[in-house]
């Protein structure tokens, strides 16, 4: 959450820290600024996303070859041009841009009250900020030393970025929580939330860890920890492509990226499964493979959408490997006091590897002697490097705020787990084993298929659009898709949408069902299909609108149905990857039908780095 960028080098900075901060608004887009140095601190913000300011700078002074910038997601104090970042310090030296939160700002505001300070926003941040400059002018100390004793004394998750006009080409960062890239260039350095600022200037980029400091100027970068000892950077090399972060010719990202799918789910299973030699090669899950199979208990933990990923691998993992699996938000589970016996297998789901519940959770129960895998699409992102083994899942970029190829790739990547494992333990026979690998492989193009639908989507979404509830219904395999499909509704078309098991409807929600509520039910052929065909004809005998996903030929299902959505056979554990298709297709559409910047959804942000 918020989104932060920072220049210093021989180029203008404003109109790289801009193109940065648009790659970054996935990240909040509810106010925005700039702070940029030439002599003077200029700093320009306002309410509002990164177009609304670049207008309205149109003629101002933006000249800096230094200068940091800021989208923001609020959490102390409302969107407001005041509550904008950069914050500038009491004596209007100094600018400071902030990701995350101060827990204790209230009691080190109330000091810096006592002793003389006044404040213009609400936010943590300036409280920060000051107690920065206290530190600094008491001490009589470099602004490096001054953020140093001041990040020993606050509680909480930040990366902060500070100019200080002392030191025109000087950016100083720290990160704990937050994430921090720095690019490296020729005599030139970027700094961002991720590395999407920087693609087209540099491809070396080191990833700052907690409790680091970084001196930044452009031709020089100094790391060190928050005992002033200096520490080697160590710069890794960035795969991805510019076009990974462009619409490509979508009209938003989210439908380009449900619309890679077939390519996503196809990278994430390459050099990995390989039906010919009946194997699956995952090197970050072998070297655990011993503890995974002798594991008393699996203990999948995520948020949101990665959540639901983990229901999914639960069936799976008890199904195909006889282990017992229980799947946590990672917010209860952290602070739940949750018993962990060494040895216990803990997968982590996370798309950016960037979530603080998740991040924290798997550190508590790291240091109780769980072994941690993750299950991360961003390459070296938090939970990816705090995490003991695992596998990425390779999906590329996701800019949409509304997950959807990273949710399909995690379920490739968890199936692939629960296989080779269950495999390895021999709870699989050989037969299904290789049919499963089959039907893995097969799930791309079936995918390709499925996305054919679009146009009857688009129609369908027209008829419901004006809905003010949806139920989305599902069993085994297929209701954690039911529950993906209601949040995926949620978040993009604001309709309140519920996801259930599709029996325990009677036990509650079927009270809701009248002609004027459509329920979406996932009914693809699988184990329990004549139980969910029941369902159906219990919401029709009370003239509830049924849409199904159900498998092509069914006919026999589609007569009872108002509308059906055809969906290509598959075998039930790899289903949900194609079941899940027309759900984000209907969330998509109903979302532009209404009108809505779908990428962008009110009060979300992409990656939710506070608790
Ligand atoms: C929903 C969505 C969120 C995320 C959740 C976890 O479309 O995107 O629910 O799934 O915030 O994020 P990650 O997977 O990055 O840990």
């Amino acid at each position: 959450m918020c989104g932060i960028v920072g220049y210093t080098g021989p180029k203008e900075a404003y109109p790289v820290i801009i193109k940065g901060l648009k790659r970054l608004e996935y990240r909040g887009y509810d106010s925005t600024g700039v702070a940029l140095l030439d002599g003077s601190l200029k700093v320009y913000k306002k309410k509002g996303r990164v177009a609304e300011l670049e207008d309205a700078l149109v003629g101002k002074d933006l000249h800096g070859h230094t200068g940091i910038g800021h989208t923001r997601w609020a959490t102390h104090g409302e969107p407001s041009d005041v509550n904008a970042h950069p914050h500038q310090s009491s004596s209007g030296k100094l600018a400071m841009i902030h990701n995350g939160i101060i827990e204790n700002y209230v009691q080190l505001k109330q000091d810096l009250i006592n002793k003389g300070y006044r404040f213009k926003s609400e936010t943590d941040t300036e409280v920060l900020l000051n107690f920065i400059e206290e530190i600094k002018n008491n001490n009589h100390c470099s602004l490096e030393e001054a953020v140093r004793v001041a990040l020993k004394r606050v509680t909480g998750a930040y990366v902060i970025l500070l100019l200080n006009t002392e030191e025109p080409d000087t950016i100083i960062a720290a990160r704990k929580g937050s994430p921090l890239v720095i690019g490296i260039g020729k005599n030139e350095h970027f700094l961002g939330s991720d590395a999407s600022p920087m693609l087209e200037y540099t491809k070396e980029v080191v990833y700052v860890n907690d409790y680091e400091l970084a001196i930044v100027k452009p031709d020089e970068l100094i790391l060190k920890n928050l005992g002033n000892e200096k520490i080697t950077p160590y710069v890794q090399k960035l795969d991805i492509e510019l076009a990974a972060i462009e619409k490509g010719g979508y009209d938003h990202f989210m439908l380009k990226e449900i619309f890679e799918q077939p390519q996503t789910i196809f990278d994430c299973l390459r050099g990995r499964l390989d039906t010919i030699g009946e194997t699956i090669t995952m090197s970050g899950i072998q070297q655990y493979a011993d503890q995974i199979m002798k594991a008393n208990r699996i203990v999948m933990i995520a948020c949101g959408t990665s959540w639901h990923a983990g229901l999914v691998a639960e069936y799976i993992f008890e199904e195909l490997c006889r282990i017992n699996v229980e799947v946590e938000y990672a917010s209860e589970f952290r602070y739940r006091n949750p018993v962990i016996h060494p040895g216990d297998v803990i997968i982590a789901i996370s798309q950016s590897g960037e979530t603080a519940d998740t991040l924290v959770a798997i550190e508590n129960a790291k240091a109780q002697g769980a072994i941690i895998l993750g299950v991360v699409n961003v390459v070296g992102s938090s939970i990816a490097r705090t995490s003991h083994g695992g596998a990425y899942t390779h999906a590329g970029p996701e800019i949409g705020v509304a997950s959807t190829k990273a949710f399909t790739a995690q379920l490739a990547v968890l199936t692939m787990i629960a296989l080779k494992i269950a495999h390895n333990k021999g709870t699989i026979d050989q037969e299904r084993y290789v049919h499963l690998l089959n039907e893995l492989s097969e799930v791309p193009s079936k995918v390709a298929t499925a996305l054919k639908l679009k146009d009857q989507i688009r129609i369908l979404a027209e008829k419901y659009k004006d809905a003010r509830d949806f139920l989305y219904l599902g069993r085994g395999y297929n209701f954690p898709v039911a529950l993906e499909g209601a949040l995926k509704l949620k978040e993009i078309s604001y309709i309140h949408a519920e996801g259930y098991p599709a029996a325990e409807m009677k036990h509650g929600p079927i009270a809701l069902v009248d002609k004027d509520l459509p329920v979406v039910v996932v009914a693809t052929k699988d184990a329990y299909h004549h139980k969910v065909v029941s369902n159906i004809q219990e919401i029709k005998a009370r003239k509830g609108k049924v849409i199904a996903v159900i498998s092509e030929g069914d006919s026999a299902t589609a007569a009872m149905c108002d509308d059906v959505i055809m969906v290509p056979e598959a075998d039930e554990i790899v289903a949900p990857m194609i079941s899940v298709v027309p759900l984000q297709l209907l969330a998509y559409y109903i979302g532009v039908a209404k009108d809505y910047d779908v990428d962008k959804p009110r009060n979300l942000a992409k990656s939710v780095t506070v608790e």
